[in-house]
């Protein structure tokens, strides 16, 4: 049997973003093969801050068509929409249980939000965030989790949670690992280079949207950030734009960092911008292409998602009915 894998991205936005597809998406879909993989579209985590509801239904849908669009498999992976698997809820309220009130404090991402916006903008669902998050991971009983390095705290508090159930209650959950992509997969925004690219960024304007116009993509990175050296050499504390461009051709392209700047020896920026540009048109075309055409026919893909909610259901069924019977309910 195949290890498990589980991972979800949420649909915060209309479309994904570069990163997210060269940070995640491209990884899920080369793993996939290896490890009996769940991609889940994390519509409960969305509901932590405030969504319009025919909005959020609409970008569910688009999450997923990208999912597909860019070689998740719904038939090697198991694909679905968290909403529709209410275990995912149901086993959370029991890790919470066993959570610490000041454990989940120490959570950098909330207290950063809460910071942000104020206690009293910030719901108890973000502050549980993490519980949800462990329950989603523990239900599948998956060994890795492809994160960024900011879901890491995320998956230690996973691991101890589960290393507490299975201590005070018995053998029940396996223990999985986060499974970090490397530093050159970590993608900034073109306008804003010391920055992590973000789909539901302020501005747009530095951001590579899958689903945008290609055009509107080519011209996004000729007009990216760079310096006034002139030399294209990778230095991500002193030269955030150049190596932000040599991070993505080189993901796409699978050229090493250094092929390229032997490449790009002695040549201008617009000649590294135009290698980019065509690197990421190749790639984005066809995934746009399939991503609008499968929108097209949303029934269908409704569809499949529900055929694979089904699949992922009988899988957590069986781990939360474990649960219940050890904590006795
Ligand atoms: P976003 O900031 O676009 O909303 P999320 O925080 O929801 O993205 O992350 C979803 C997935 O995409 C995670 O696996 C994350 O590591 C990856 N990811 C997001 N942004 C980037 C980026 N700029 N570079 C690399 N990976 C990213
Ligand atoms: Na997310």
């Amino acid at each position: 049997m195949k290890p498990r894998l589980f991972s979800g991205m949420q649909p915060s936005a209309d479309s994904l973003q570069i990163g997210n597809y060269i940070g995640a998406l491209k990884q899920w879909r080369d793993m996939q093969d290896d490890y009996d993989a769940f991609f889940t579209v994390v519509d409960l985590h969305a509901i932590t801050v405030q969504q319009d509801p025919q909005e959020l239904r609409q970008k569910t849908r688009r999450t997923a068509a990208q999912y597909i669009a860019a070689g998740i498999d719904s038939t090697k992976s198991t694909l679905y929409v968290q909403s529709q698997v209410p275990a995912h809820a149901e086993l959370a309220w029991v890790l919470s249980t066993i959570t610490g009130f000041g454990e989940a404090g120490r959570m950098t991402q909330f207290k950063d939000k809460s910071q942000r916006y104020g206690t009293d903008k910030t719901s108890v669902g973000l502050f549980t965030y993490p519980v949800l998050m462990a329950a989603d991971i523990l239900l599948f009983q998956a060994e890795a989790v492809p994160v960024g390095d900011d879901q890491k705290q995320h998956v230690e508090l996973t691991r101890d949670l589960a290393e507490r159930f299975n201590s005070r209650f018995g053998e029940t959950f396996t223990i999985p690992t986060a499974t970090i992509p490397g530093e050159t997969a970590r993608i900034y925004d073109l306008q804003n280079p010391s920055s992590k690219m973000s789909k539901s960024a302020e501005s747009q304007a530095g951001v590579l949207y899958l689903l945008d116009d290609i055009n509107v993509t080519a011209k996004k990175i000729m007009r990216a950030m760079t310096d006034s050296e002139g030399v294209v050499r990778y230095d991500r504390e002193n030269k955030p734009g150049v190596s932000n461009l040599l991070s993505i051709q080189s993901a796409l392209t699978g050229q090493t960092i250094t092929q390229l700047e032997e490449e790009y020896a002695g040549k201008q920026y617009g000649h590294l911008k135009q290698g980019v540009r065509d690197a990421v048109v190749a790639e984005f075309e066809p995934v746009r292409a399939r991503a609008l055409e499968l929108l097209e026919d949303p029934a269908e893909l409704d569809r499949v998602l529900a055929d694979n909610a089904d699949r992922a259901a009988e899988v957590a069924e069986e781990t939360l009915k474990k649960v219940y019977d050890r904590v006795g309910l």
